[in-house]
């Protein structure tokens, strides 16, 4: 499916430079709003909810932590969290990726749908099949949706699951010579809030890079070289990470998942930039060092005492 793919309802065929977030929705309409951001105490969806709140929208957090609780294993949940809401930022756990994922979505757009829920804006991954597929059930649901299709997140280094190696001083992964763009959270929470809140954006499907292609070995060094560290990049096999992940009594599905994106995914398919986040937003994405040195500022990469 091609960056640009549009659904037919869509009357203008990009949004640009001077899409103000809520420039294209009468006061009305968005006295009326509410919108369900799933995965909303996450990455993206923490900072979406903070970025609606302060344009004075109503947001409900869909999580199982949430008020009504929404859990993706339990379909009873969906339709409470579903209640008077009119548009849904749909965040998947854990991964899009993972089989079965795609009929999951089908089945939460067609509910969503039927309680009068119009916008749909879908977090995905590139260059994952399953990914794809759900993209595809969603487009054809009859929603108004949007699709971001997004490169590994920046914020895995900082508030996820590369962290701890950080602040260990050693990333041992899997991870060769090929390089990821590596997007910021914040250039996607931005493009889904225009999404959420400005009809030029339905039909569109945003693939979002950062601005460079960096190794993982870059993207460590540009750490030490933030934090004044030392921490070393260590490449390891495949099968040694699984190993290390089985010894640190990580769940098989999820060291299924990891070992799936390092050892399929990163083969180069993703290894090019794109337009997505200028397309959306007017302007370029944000730099990984840009991101590496307010991180470092913030003190979450100080080493341990
Ligand atoms: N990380 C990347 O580099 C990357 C790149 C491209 C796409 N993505 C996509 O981003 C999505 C989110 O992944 P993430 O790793 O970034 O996680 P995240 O959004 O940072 O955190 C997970 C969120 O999901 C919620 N959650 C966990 N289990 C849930 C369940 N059973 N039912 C409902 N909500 C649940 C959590 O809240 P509670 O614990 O309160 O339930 C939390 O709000 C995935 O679909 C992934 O495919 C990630």
């Amino acid at each position: 499916m091609s960056d640009t793919k549009q659904n037919t309802r869509t009357s203008a065929n990009t949004a640009n430079a001077d899409t103000k977030p809520n420039a294209a929705q009468p006061a009305s309409e968005q006295a009326q709003s509410l919108t369900l951001i799933l995965g909303g105490t996450g990455k993206t969806g923490r900072r979406i909810a903070e970025r609606l709140t302060t344009l004075g929208r109503a947001v409900r957090i869909g999580s199982r932590s949430g008020e009504p609780a929404f859990d993706w294993e339990n379909q009873a949940t969906w339709a409470p969290a579903l209640r008077g809401v009119t548009a849904v930022y749909v965040s998947y756990y854990p991964d899009l990726a993972v089989p079965g994922a795609p009929d999951v979505i089908r089945a939460f757009a067609d509910l969503a749908l039927q309680h009068g829920v119009r916008r749909l804006v879908l977090l995905s991954g590139r260059g994952e099949a399953e990914a794809q597929r759900a993209e595809q059930l969603l487009i054809d649901s009859g929603a108004d949706w949007t699709i971001l299709r997004c490169s590994w997140f920046n914020q895995n280094f900082s508030e996820s699951f590369f962290l701890e190696p950080v602040l260990s001083g050693e990333v041992a992964l899997p991870a060769g010579s090929v390089p990821e763009p590596f997007v910021d959270v914040d250039d996607i929470a931005d493009v889904a809030v225009a999404a959420l809140t400005d009809d030029r954006h339905i039909g569109q499907l945003y693939e979002l890079t950062g601005p460079r292609l960096l190794t993982f070995a870059e993207a460590v060094s540009e750490i030490a070289r933030a934090t004044g560290r030392e921490i070393r990049f260590v490449p390891i096999t495949l099968e040694q990470f699984s190993a290390g992940m089985a010894a640190q009594q990580v769940p098989s599905d999820v060291i299924g998942l990891v070992s799936y994106l390092f050892g399929e995914v990163l083969d180069g398919r993703n290894a090019h930039l794109t337009d997505g986040v200028r397309r959306a937003l007017g302007r370029a994405p944000r730099d990984f060092a840009d991101f590496a040195r307010d991180v470092a500022a913030s003190g979450v990469w100080s080493a341990r005492a």
